[in-house]
């Protein structure tokens, strides 16, 4: 059996090392403590947050588990969440379709779709049926990429801290990027509507070198893999220590597939993630910006970049502040480097114009 999956962990068994991690997530949601998991891309926060919620069922706690990913609004959101909501945990309110008719839910199909009405409010709708739901057993609710709500923020802001002010049996975990809506909800400062509240903060760093190793070799041994040291070393050296690269590798290896072409095959995918997101983050940026990029490859100073691609301190300061938040770039002595080999090969795929580097 491979432990190298093409989805999130589920179950601890799944889960390699994070103990720390998930002893701090477990701990912080029975001392009814709201929680943000950060982390770069394939970082395992997903997984972290849905192990810590499944393993907690057994104490008595529900979960749902919402992905925001593409959501523009509030309303957007709300309706995600509607619709990621089991059907058996909506069946614990009685009389449920006229629960959700006299909140504005529209309640279709034998699918089971929900669709807010235009004339309602979304997150008043959301308020009440959180409440409703925690109201037997408590609830871990895992809003998964929440920077992705951009429209409403301030709305669903305030709705989250009404929530947070009046019960206890209703827990909300956050994960994603620290920036927008995320980004406020760690602000330690009265500006956040949960000040004083404010989630814990799990960071997901990647792993050691040694700890990515034993990753692999941990994985192939269970699957009874032949490998070498030198092979695990290289796949470690091109494709980092984030496990969701290196599962690109271990699955393909427990295909059968030698070493060599499960190598190339993971760091062509893992490459081509990197670089979309790396695109996503240009766009609406200058061509000065790439080049910014291609310099945090080799690891460049502040004043180097700023000669270098000739804008101005605020715009450059910006770039790096996002850079940082999203855990793609470190600074260490005043050196700002991309720490992933992967999103350090991505960076050097992009075509920079009139640019001899
Ligand atoms: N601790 C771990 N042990 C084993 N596999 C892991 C671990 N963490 C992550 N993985 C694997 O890595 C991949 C990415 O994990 P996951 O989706 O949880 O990361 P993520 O940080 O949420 O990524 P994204 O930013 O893309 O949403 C998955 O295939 C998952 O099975
Ligand atoms: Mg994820």
């Amino acid at each position: 059996m491979s432990i190298f999956l093409q989805r999130p962990c589920e179950s601890r068994e799944e889960l390699f090392d994070r103990d720390d991690e998930l002893e701090m997530a477990v701990k912080a949601i029975r001392n009814d403590i709201w929680l943000s998991i950060l982390g770069l891309r394939m970082s395992g926060k997903t997984s972290l947050a849905k192990v810590a919620a499944n393993m907690l069922s057994s104490e008595g706690y529900d979960s749902i588990y919402v992905n925001l990913m593409g959501v523009r609004g509030v309303r957007d959101a709300a309706e995600r969440i509607l619709s990621s909501i089991p059907r058996g945990l909506l069946e614990r309110i009685r009389e449920l379709k006229g629960f959700l008719e006299a909140l504005g839910v529209a309640v279709t199909g034998m699918r089971f779709e929900v669709k807010l009405k235009t004339s309602t409010s979304s997150t008043k709708v959301l308020e009440k049926l959180f409440l409703e739901l925690s109201r037997r057993r408590k609830l871990i609710v895992i809003l998964d990429e929440v920077q992705e709500i951009k429209g409403g923020v301030n709305h669903f802001l305030a709705m989250l801290s009404r929530l947070r002010a009046s019960t206890k049996e209703l827990i909300f975990i956050f994960t994603g990027s620290a920036i927008g809506m995320m980004r406020t909800l760690l602000l330690p400062s009265p500006r956040n509507p949960l000040y004083g509240r404010t989630p814990v903060k799990i960071e997901l760093k990647p792993w050691s070198r040694k700890l990515a190793i034993s990753y692999l070799e941990h994985g192939l041994s269970k699957c009874n893999v032949k490998y070498s040291d030198e092979e695990l070393e290289e796949a470690v050296s091109t494709l980092g220590t984030l496990p969701g690269w290196l599962s690109f590798y271990g699955l393909r290896r427990c295909l059968g597939m030698p070493h060599e072409k499960a190598l190339k095959e993971a760091r062509e995918q893992a490459v081509g993630i990197a670089r979309k997101e790396l695109e996503n983050l240009l766009k609406n940026r200058e061509e000065w910006a790439k080049k910014v990029l291609r310099m945090l490859t080799y690891g460049s100073k502040w004043t180097e970049m700023l000669t270098e691609a000739n804008v101005s301190t605020r715009s450059l300061s910006n770039l790096l502040q996002t850079l940082k938040s999203l855990y793609l770039v470190t600074e260490e002595k005043g050196v700002y480097t991309i720490t992933d080999p992967v999103y350090r090969q991505a960076t050097l795929t992009m075509k920079i114009e009139n640019h001899a580097l």
